[in-house]
């Protein structure tokens, strides 16, 4: 399964397009995702965080993506910031093909030493996976504070530690900081492209560009032009599911969940849709 992973990145690397993540924690957000997915006929990520998969459930996540990639099979299941070793284990034995190992906490040379763990493991399972140096501050929900206040110089990707962390560890792919945050803030994100240039050069690694809710179209072209290849979106579907449900519910006078629940799921279609456009993905399979 690796080296089809690997494929697709590289695919979307030559292309000039990016995969985007989109996560998910409930059936419908996970409906509106395949079914744009489908409709444009792009290759897509499916993802969990550790606090989704334990909603949805780790095994049901599995067995609705084999369900999934049945109908159509240009479908990754990824595992969206895992934080220890012992959870990578857990991931990769229930199926999952791809894991991000996130040891942005850790000081640099623990980081180090615990995704070149991570990696050979996967590895030896046949599982892609991807790294993380630099700090991704926020939850994926609305913030009432601006980015400017929270982001920091010293989180932001390092280009010298990356080409050291990515020729240590022997990741597949890397995550970085370059202004990027999770979730919807009072300012717009603004992105160091010189930085997302000189940690590309330095490191020839795929590159993936979390926090991607409330980043302008134009900066998501630049950035895929720039060598990011993964686009993590979460927040814009939260956000647009709560208001379908909620608008679906008010002054209700059936209680049939798929009447109200098929407006939710395109919701979520609708804001996949914009993305996989502005990504360039659309007939990529
Ligand atoms: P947003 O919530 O900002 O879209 O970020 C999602 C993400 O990066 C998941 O890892």
């Amino acid at each position: 399964m690796r080296h089809w992973i690997i494929k697709l990145y590289k695919k979307a690397n030559d292309k000039g397009f990016a995969l985007g993540a989109f996560n998910f924690s409930t059936n419908e957000i996970l409906k509106g995702i395949v079914d744009a997915a489908v409709k444009l006929k792009a290759p897509i990520i499916i993802e969990t965080s550790e606090g989704e998969r334990n909603f949805f459930g780790l095994e049901e996540s599995v067995a609705v993506y084999h369900a999934i990639k049945k109908k159509y099979p240009h479908v990754i299941l990824h595992a969206d910031h895992t934080k220890s070793f012992e959870e990578i284990k857990r991931i990769i034995a229930a199926g999952y093909p791809s894991v991000h190992f996130d040891g942005s906490k850790l000081s640099f040379r623990h980081n180090i030493r615990e995704t070149k763990r991570a990696a050979e493991y996967a590895h030896a399972h046949d599982v892609f996976i991807e790294g993380e140096l630099g700090g991704i501050v926020g939850g994926s929900t609305m913030h009432k504070k601006s980015l400017k206040d929270v982001l920091t110089k010293d989180i932001m990707t390092d280009p010298e530690q990356a080409k050291e962390f990515v020729e240590l560890t022997g990741i597949d792919s890397l995550a970085i900081s370059i202004g990027n945050a999770h979730g919807i803030w009072k300012d717009k994100p603004k992105l160091d492209f010189e930085r997302l240039k000189a940690i590309a050069k330095a490191t020839g690694k795929f590159l993936v560009l979390h926090g991607g809710s409330g980043i302008s179209a134009s900066d998501f072209r630049k950035a895929i032009s720039l060598g990011i290849n993964k686009i993590n979106i979460n927040t814009e579907m939260r956000v647009a599911y709560a208001h379908a449900l909620l608008k679906g519910l008010h002054n209700r006078e059936d209680y049939v969940p798929y009447h109200y629940l098929k407006d939710v799921s395109a919701a979520v279609s609708k804001v996949v849709e914009e993305k996989i456009i502005i990504f360039k993905a659309e007939n990529k399979i």
